[in-house]
């Protein structure tokens, strides 16, 4: 149940240690092997829709999932002139975005099909993802009732591929349940999931003047829909440049005051201290690092051990590495799918290499032939500020640290700017207090892994560089979509 909306239960999704639901999944793979999915601006006026392209699997990449047909500058046009606020009752809204819920749980089979055959989602990551998406349509929808002042107008949003459901639906649900209108602009390499999701709001009862769909480049697409004065506000996930450049094109063309909601990158660390329960330890950095192929905001980036115990967990976690799984997403037991592409392979596999050259990787998976896949590697750093960037893929970088130097790590993971996970693991309660309490880091776990924030109970979100606030999936999200100071019922 709901810390904030009591009473309020998130879906249960599918189980999958459980027959009946193997079933319905093995079902839906049978049924969506073959499907070709599309994608093609969806307007509340005549779209035009560039050429078509094909889309392709990223495990896979002779499997052709679709065909995409960007959007325009007409279709852009089109699009903001016929945008407008969803002026429908609460009560009105708050039916449509439960019945879009149902809908997306009614079509598990596609969805799933979609998340692994366009994203390289594991089954258990395309389960998790759907229950997401249910679970933001449903919280935000309970939230409408406390609403206390009106919509801003209009809202674009900007969405990433590593969520390319749960984000992307995230977005489109708050901005729609505060009564705005919205541009939704999915990322490249996930048009063919937000264009059936679209669909499904729009079956919902969303009318298309309040949810339009544009998918094209962020630099020509994106870049438009952030910079007009027809738009309020833009909500958008995604790599913080990308943000900053979303906060010049906003401030050279839109109102001073119009809102950027925005939830970007991390240089997320994990501390281990000789306290720690090693096996718990291990499974929990193995997850934190590389479930999702490490393609998570929220991945582990940068592990310290503490000395005295860093050899023996060190050996521990890379022997349970080589136990991991790289393979067709949809197979029960794969524990890695694909990274998103060509260039995101190609940029993993430079960086081990270099890594590699400098006498500083620890170990390697070696991963399949064909496919965009990169096996998870181990490297060796002196700490976080060695790291240049966040590097968004399967590699973990491992520090150690003496007993007494725990304040100087704290110290750099601030310096770094970005504050969006920490997990902790240590059975001394004064420790985790003092750490915890000096940290500017959105959302901190103490023994257990720091992926997974679930929708009304963790609400997610960053510090700094890691992002503007308010968290999503908490009490506080909806508002920023709405008009400050202006009551109920004003224009
Ligand atoms: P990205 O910044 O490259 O792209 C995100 C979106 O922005 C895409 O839809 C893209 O087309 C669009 N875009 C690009 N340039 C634009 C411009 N000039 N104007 C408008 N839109 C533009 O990010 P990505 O590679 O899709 O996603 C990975 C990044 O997202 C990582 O940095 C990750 O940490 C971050 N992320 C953050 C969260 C969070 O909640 N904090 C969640 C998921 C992903
Ligand atoms: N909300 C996602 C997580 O917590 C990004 O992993």
């Amino acid at each position: 149940t709901d810390l904030f909306a009591p009473g309020r239960r998130n879906s249960q999704g599918l189980d999958l240690t459980d027959a009946g639901d193997l079933l319905k999944i093995e079902t839906a793979r049978a049924d969506a092997r073959d499907t070709r999915f599309e994608a093609a601006p969806l307007l509340a006026g005549k779209a035009e829709g560039a050429a078509p392209t094909p889309c392709r699997n990223p495990a896979a990449p002779e499997d052709l999932t679709g065909t995409l047909r960007e959007a325009t500058p007409r279709d852009v046009e089109t699009a903001l002139a016929a945008a407008a606020p969803w002026d429908a009752a609460p009560g009105i809204r708050a039916a449509t975005l439960l019945r879009a819920a149902d809908l997306y749980e009614e079509n598990t089979g596609p969805i799933l099909a979609l998340l692994a055959r366009e994203a390289g989602k594991t089954l258990a990551d395309g389960v998790g993802e759907l229950r997401e998406a249910v679970d933001f349509l449903r919280y935000y929808s309970a939230g409408i009732v406390d609403l206390p002042h009106p919509a801003q107008g209009v809202f674009t949003c900007i969405s990433p591929w590593n969520f390319p459901l749960a984000i992307f639906t995230g977005q489109i649900a708050a901005a729609l349940a505060a009564g705005n209108g919205v541009l939704a602009k999915p990322a490249e390499q996930t048009p063919l999931i937000a264009a059936f999701a679209t669909r499904l709001l729009h079956e919902a009862g969303v009318p298309t003047h309040a949810l339009q769909l544009l998918p094209g480049a962020g630099q020509s697409v994106g870049a438009a829909l952030t910079g007009d004065a027809r738009v309020a506000g833009v909500c958008f996930t995604g790599s913080t440049e990308t943000a900053l450049s979303i906060r010049r094109q906003m401030a050279a063309h839109m109102a001073p005051g119009a809102p950027l909601i925005a939830e970007t990158g991390g240089l997320n660390v994990m501390v281990v201290d000789s306290t720690a329960l090693p096996e718990q330890a291990v499974r929990d950095i193995l997850a934190s690092a590389f479930q999702s192929a490490g393609q998570r905001c929220s991945a582990l980036r940068c592990l310290y051990l503490q000395e005295d115990v860093a050899p023996a967990i060190l050996k521990m976690l890379t022997e349970a590495m080589q136990e991991l799984r790289l393979g067709d997403p949809w197979d029960l037991a794969t524990d890695i799918g694909p990274v998103i592409d060509a260039g995101a392979r190609e940029d993993m596999a430079t960086y081990i290499a270099t890594a590699e050259s400098e006498g500083r990787l620890i170990a390697h998976l070696p991963a399949p032939g064909s496919g965009h896949f990169i096996g998870p590697a181990i490297l060796r750093v002196n700490g976080i500020g060695d790291l240049e960037r966040e590097v968004f893929g399967p590699v973990l970088h491992v520090a150690t640290f003496r007993a007494g130097d725990l304040p100087k790590v704290v110290a750099a993971i601030n310096a770094t700017g970005y504050g969006l996970t920490f997990g902790l693991h240590s059975r001394i309660d004064s420790r985790v207090q003092d750490v915890v309490g000096r940290l500017n880091v959105g959302n901190i776990y103490v023994n257990r892994n720091q992926i997974g924030a679930v929708v009304g109970s963790q609400p997610f979100g960053g510090e700094g560089l890691s992002g503007t606030g308010p968290k999503a999936g908490g009490p506080d999200y909806l508002r920023r979509f709405t008009r400050p100071g202006a009551p109920l019922g004003a224009p």
